[in-house]
């Protein structure tokens, strides 16, 4: 920020801007408006839409332009030279269509060939983010809704990353609440040597959190005590800090078996962490006048909501709306977050919307209207849903175990694969480490495109036999092209490390600059999920891209073809896009199916 980037940097959107904003300086000086540059559908490959708007801000101000058209025609005329760009036209009330130079496409994609992907990387406005995701609750299921947040997080955590943001990559856990004081008092009873027990001995977690329950909701006495217990606990008494420590322990290893087949990094800074500073920002949202007492409990009230927050419950706890406000303070003061991103399902909507508005009273957050940073998004999603439309669950009532589901999309992935491989009496050709790693990828990978592909904010149906298909638009028929693309490589016996830097790509058939335009579409396809929080963007992208490789391949001979480099490096460059795609999604993909 402050700085101008440099002139080959960013979107292919982002360099067209650049152009764009000089030329409405030099045409329009009087006012200061945004560049309007989108992707043609139609008539060429991208349009400058700036005219209209101008000219409604400008017309009967004694400007010289006597219609839109004319001030579409002076952006035009204004554009700073470029090798960006072939030609341009104007139509109808001022729409600038710009067709880019094919030699320009074809060099920024062997640059990104000789130079790397990263090179392809989108400028986003800000330095740091936090990304607040998967965040179960210590002892409670960790459930598909779970799976969801963790899913879509780390997606974005990995675009924001590749866009060379800093992501504070955080697991908000429930691990301090009431229910701790009966936990604690039933590991008491149940294991009279409990420091001394591991994880096997306490077994499931769930079975412990609903006897202990059980026991709370029977015995008037133990009640008793597990209400002491959060009190002994929460002052701070060691034999309870322990117990307690045990009980995290415990369910985090759990946690940890999920992530760990997902190959998601998380840093766990659960709500316990932020404790010590609620009465510290408490006080001061008081002092700023904003917390009132409300029947007996400490609210503050926002327009627009018929119910205020609670910040202090009548017994004087905490709750999930304290924790959260101070971890908001925390982020911004202490962790410098220009953006801040929490994925649960939209359930949690109106929590997030309140707290939101509480911390932009205390004027922590800027007015949206005025500064665009820092600033806080709740990026919801929708329920997972089971093949008869109700709540996704295993069998009978009971819940649905992550790493189980896990694991059978990987043994159904690995089943098929064997069969077809048995079938086409390929299977000599493989190892068994081999078969492992692909089942895994595949199935693992299915699991997530399944759930990223959608809008985030729709309800999906959970199916094994639909993510698993290799037809239509599953991770297992792009992990297929995707394989395909580099045995094209392989047969053709060339070696493209070479190729880049001696070869040259040439666009001239029609499939080879559609392929070639949509591969430079990369970065802004990026940006565009991370400005909005749509991973689904990226899917779409990814199968798109698929489908025009096999429209060029079906009409471009590769191997053999007077082409043949050219047309190898756009192999070449297709498998390094689709593979950064997957790479963005969590995906790992596989070179031999
Ligand atoms: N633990 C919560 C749940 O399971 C999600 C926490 C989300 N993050 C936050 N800062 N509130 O529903």
């Amino acid at each position: 920020q402050g700085q101008e980037p440099a002139v080959g940097a960013g979107s292919v959107k982002q360099q067209l801007s650049r152009l764009v904003i000089s030329s409405l300086r030099a045409t329009v000086p009087e006012v200061e408006v945004e560049p309007m540059v989108e992707v043609s559908a139609k008539f060429a490959d991208y349009q400058c839409n700036n005219a209209m708007g101008l000219w409604s801000k400008i017309k009967g101000s004694g400007t010289s332009f006597k219609n839109p058209n004319a001030i579409g025609q002076a952006i035009a005329k204004n554009l700073p030279s470029s090798d960006i760009i072939e030609s341009t036209s104007v139509a109808g009330p001022g729409f600038v269509n710009i067709t880019l130079s094919n030699s320009w496409v074809a060099k920024r994609i062997q640059d990104m060939l000789v130079n790397g992907i990263n090179t392809w990387a989108p400028i986003l406005p800000v330095k740091r983010a936090v990304i607040d995701f998967s965040s179960p609750n210590i002892a409670k299921e960790m459930h598909v809704g779970h799976l969801r947040s963790t899913i879509i997080g780390d997606t974005l955590a990995r675009m924001f990353e590749f866009s060379n943001v800093d992501v504070l990559r955080r697991n908000h856990v429930g691990d301090w609440g009431t229910q701790f004081g009966m936990l604690i008092e039933y590991l008491f009873e149940k294991f009279p040597n409990w420091q001394e027990i591991g994880s096997q001995a306490i077994g499931d977690l769930q079975i412990f959190y609903k006897a202990s329950k059980n026991r709370f909701d029977n015995d008037p006495e133990f009640k008793e005590r597990a209400q002491q217990g959060v009190v002994r606990l929460q002052g701070g008494e060691e034999k309870y800090r322990e117990a307690w420590k045990k009980i995290c322990d415990i369910s985090r290893s759990e946690f940890d078996l999920v992530y760990k087949r997902l190959n998601v990094e998380l840093e766990e800074k659960g709500e316990s962490f932020y404790n010590p500073y609620i009465p510290k920002v408490l006080a001061e949202l008081s002092s700023k006048g904003l917390i009132q007492e409300s029947e007996g409990a400490q609210v503050i009230f926002i327009e627009g909501y018929q119910i205020p927050l609670i910040v202090v419950k009548r017994d004087g706890g905490f709750n999930y709306a304290s924790t959260d406000l101070s971890a908001l303070w925390y982020r911004l003061n202490v962790e410098k977050a220009e953006w801040i991103i929490y994925v649960t399902d939209v359930g949690q909507q109106q929590h997030f919307e309140m707290f939101f508005k509480a911390a932009r009273m205390a004027g922590w957050l800027p007015d949206p209207n005025e500064k665009k940073f820092p600033k806080t998004s709740h990026v919801g999603f929708g329920l997972v849903l089971g093949s008869d439309g109700k709540r996704f669950r295993t069998r009978s009532t009971e819940v649905v175990r992550l790493v189980e589901l896990l694991d059978e999309a990987k043994s159904r992935s690995k089943s098929e694969l064997l069969q077809r491989l048995t079938e086409n009496g390929k299977i000599v050709d493989w190892t068994d480490e081999e078969l492992e790693q692909t089942s895994e990828a595949v199935g693992y990978g299915a699991v997530k495109y399944a759930d990223l592909k959608n809008n985030r904010l729709t309800n999906y149906t959970f199916s094994f036999e639909q993510m698993l298909s290799d037809k239509g638009n599953t991770a297992v028929y792009l992990q297929y092209a995707h394989a395909r693309i580099c045995s094209i490589i392989r047969k053709s016996n060339k070696d493209v490390e070479e190729l880049k830097m001696s070869g040259a790509i040439c666009l001239d058939h029609p499939d080879e600059r559609v392929l070639g335009l949509y591969l430079i579409r990369f970065a802004e396809v990026v940006e565009e999920a991370c400005t909005n929080l749509l991973p689904n963007v990226v899917c779409e992208y990814l199968y798109n891209l698929s489908e025009m490789f096999t429209k060029f391949y079906t009409n471009c001979q590769v191997v053999g073809s007077p082409e043949e480099t050219s047309r190898l490096l756009l192999c070449q460059a297709t498998a390094v896009v689709m593979r950064q795609c997957f790479q963005l999604l969590g995906i790992t993909p596989v070179y031999k199916l």
